[in-house]
C-alpha cells in the first residue's frame, strides 16, 4: 500500500520554539487519528529540525525534512548545508527544486539533478518539487515543462530507485501562496502525465509518490487526495498553524 504523504513546508517561519510548540500542538490535535494509510513530514527551517525532532520522538508515522542541501559531502561552501548534516539532525527526507530555489534563488535542473542524486546516494529520500509558470501554462507549454523538469532533474539517477526514496511535487507556480489552486481536472491531468513518465523513467514509477502543493487549505484538500495518482500534498500557508495542518492531515 502507498502511504499518503502530508508535507508541511514551514519555509523561512518560525522560531526553534514557536516551530516546537507548533509540532507539539499537532501531534496533540491528531492524536490517535492518524490513519494507518498516511504519514506526516515536518519540514522547518534548519535551526529547529532538532527541537521539531524531539516533540516527534516515538510518535509513529511523523517524519521529519529539510528544505534544501548542498550536493557534497562537506567542504567550503559556506551557508550550505550537506545531506549527511540533515540526516544527522534526523531528516528522512528532503526538498529539491522547490520553486522559490528555482525562481527566487536560481537554481537550474543541472544543479538539481545533482542534488536529487547526490541525496539518495547519501540515504536521504528526495521530494523534487516540478511545476510550470502561469505564462507556461497559457501558452499550453505544461507537459513541455513538467517533462523537461523531471527528465533533467531524474537524469543521474539509477532506475531502479526504491519508490520509498523518491517523491515528486506537482505545486503550479502560479497556486504557490497565492490562494489559487488548479482545478482538479488540472491536477489529474498533470499528476497523470507524471505518472507515465516517472513509468519511463524508473523500474517504480507506480508507486512513487506524486503530491500536489499549492494554496492546499482544510476545505479543498480531501478533494484533491481523492483525485487519481495524488499521493499526498505539500503545504505551505495552512502548514503553520496546527489547527489547520491538522485537519488537511485527517481530511
Ligand atoms: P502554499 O500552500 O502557501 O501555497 O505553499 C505551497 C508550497 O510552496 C509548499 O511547498
Amino acid at each position: 500500500m502507498i502511504k499518503k504523504l502530508m508535507a508541511a513546508n514551514w519555509k523561512m517561519y518560525k522560531t526553534w520554539e514557536e516551530a516546537r510548540q507548533t509540532a507539539r500542538e499537532l501531534v496533540v490535535a491528531i492524536g490517535h487519528d492518524l490513519p494507518s494509510d498516511r504519514e506526516v513530514l515536518l519540514i522547518p527551517p534548519f535551526t529547529a529540525l532538532q527541537g521539531v525532532g524531539e516533540m516527534l520522538a516515538g510518535q509513529g508515522g511523523y517524519f521529519l525534512g529539510g528544505q534544501n542541501f548542498y550536493p557534497e559531502a562537506e567542504g567550503a561552501f559556506t551557508g550550505e548545508i550537506s545531506p549527511g548534516q540533515l540526516t544527522d539532525a534526523g531528516c528522512r527526507f528532503a526538498l529539491v527544486g522547490h520553486s522559490e530555489r528555482r525562481h527566487v534563488l536560481g537554481e537550474k535542473d543541472e544543479l538539481l539533478a545533482r542534488k536529487v542524486a547526490f541525496g539518495l546516494e547519501n540515504k536521504l529520500g528526495i521530494i523534487l518539487c516540478i511545476g510550470e509558470k502561469i505564462d507556461e501554462r497559457k501558452n499550453g507549454l505544461v507537459e513541455e515543462v513538467l517533462t523537461r523538469q523531471l527528465e533533467k532533474g531524474l537524469g543521474s539517477i539509477d532506475r531502479n530507485v526504491s519508490a520509498k526514496d523518491l517523491s515528486i511535487a506537482y505545486e503550479p507556480v502560479w497556486a504557490i501562496g497565492t490562494g489559487e489552486t488548479a482545478d482538479n481536472e488540472d491536477i489529474a491531468e498533470a499528476h497523470l502525465l507524471i505518472r507515465k513518465k516517472l513509468k519511463d523513467l524508473t523500474d517504480q514509477g507506480e508507486q512513487i509518490r506524486i503530491l500536489y502543493g499549492g494554496s492546499v487549505k482544510p476545505d479543498n484538500c480531501a478533494g484533491i487526495i481523492g483525485l487519481d495518482n495524488v499521493d499526498g500534498v505539500l503545504v505551505g500557508g495552512a502548514s503553520l498553524k496546527a489547527d489547520s495542518f491538522s485537519q488537511i492531515v485527517l481530511a
